[in-house]
């Protein structure tokens, strides 16, 4: 049922994985309208295998996600995006042959008409993508590729985008740009779920934060709750 106050994204509960190995096990998060939310915990606690089954590349084996109060689990990738969602996987996420302008026009391939409009609009968002539209993306750094990916995802007005570790493998000044740009799109409207192994950083522009270890819910916070954790300290932020 659609209700005003419902979070933009629910995972109530889920349960998935890979063959017959349940990974995600019971796990529940929201997302509401507005917010960053990220989660955080170490190398395979299921939070990639989170993102994939609530976008619907992996079956739920139990429970449900819901988006905007409605019950969506089974919906194809290309379903969730018709309802709002974008997903921006860790690797692989944008056509290394094609241009700027060319991933852009992809991303926008189902508006009908307004394509050039919206990809003014990411331009006018991300001015280092605007200065060299015809450029193949495969010749972009590291970071100018990922903040491709991030333009591609808006380019369908999404309600909620999912990053995977969107800040992986770069410097740090554009692991800044990065994170910029995350708040960005946050203020323009979008709500963010994202994973980061950057936790510091990550929890810092998060309203809200979880903590997934071993395929379970293990803490969840505010994003300055969880950085004051002394669990959190001591186990994703080294000190
Ligand atoms: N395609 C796959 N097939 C089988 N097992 C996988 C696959 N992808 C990930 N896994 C396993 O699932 C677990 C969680 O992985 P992942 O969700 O990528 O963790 P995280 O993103 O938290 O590092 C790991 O044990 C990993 O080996
Ligand atoms: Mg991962």
């Amino acid at each position: 049922m659609m209700t005003e106050h419902a979070p933009v994204l629910a995972a109530d509960r889920l349960t998935s994985g890979y063959g017959e190995v349940p990974i995600v096990r019971d796990v529940s998060i929201r997302v509401g309208h507005d917010e960053i939310v990220t989660i955080i915990g170490p190398n395979g606690a299921g939070k990639s295998t989170l993102l994939k089954s609530v976008f619907g590349y992996l079956p739920a084996w139990h429970g449900r996600v819901l988006v905007a109060g409605d019950d969506v689990t089974g919906l194809t990738p290309e379903k969730l995006v018709r309802r709002g969602l974008a997903y921006v996987p860790q690797t692989n996420n944008v056509f290394p042959r094609l241009t700027i302008r060319e991933n852009l026009a992809m991303g926008g391939f189902t508006l009908t008409n307004g394509v050039k409009d919206r990809i003014d609009w990411v331009f006018e968002l991300f001015p280092v993508l605007a200065e060299r539209p015809r450029e193949r993306a495969g010749r972009l750094s590291g970071g100018q590729r990922q903040t491709l990916a991030l333009a591609r995802a808006l380019m369908l007005e999404p309600v909620i985008l999912l990053l995977d570790e969107p800040s992986a493998s770069l410097s740090p000044k554009m692991v800044e740009t990065v994170f910029a740009s995350v708040i960005e799109i946050n203020r323009r409207g979008t709500a963010v779920l994202m994973v980061e192994q950057n936790a510091r950083r990550a929890l810092a522009i998060s309203h809200r934060g979880y903590v997934l270890a071993n395929g379970e819910n293990r803490l969840e916070g505010s994003g300055s709750e969880l950085l004051e954790s002394d669990e959190v300290r001591r186990l994703y932020l080294g000190e």
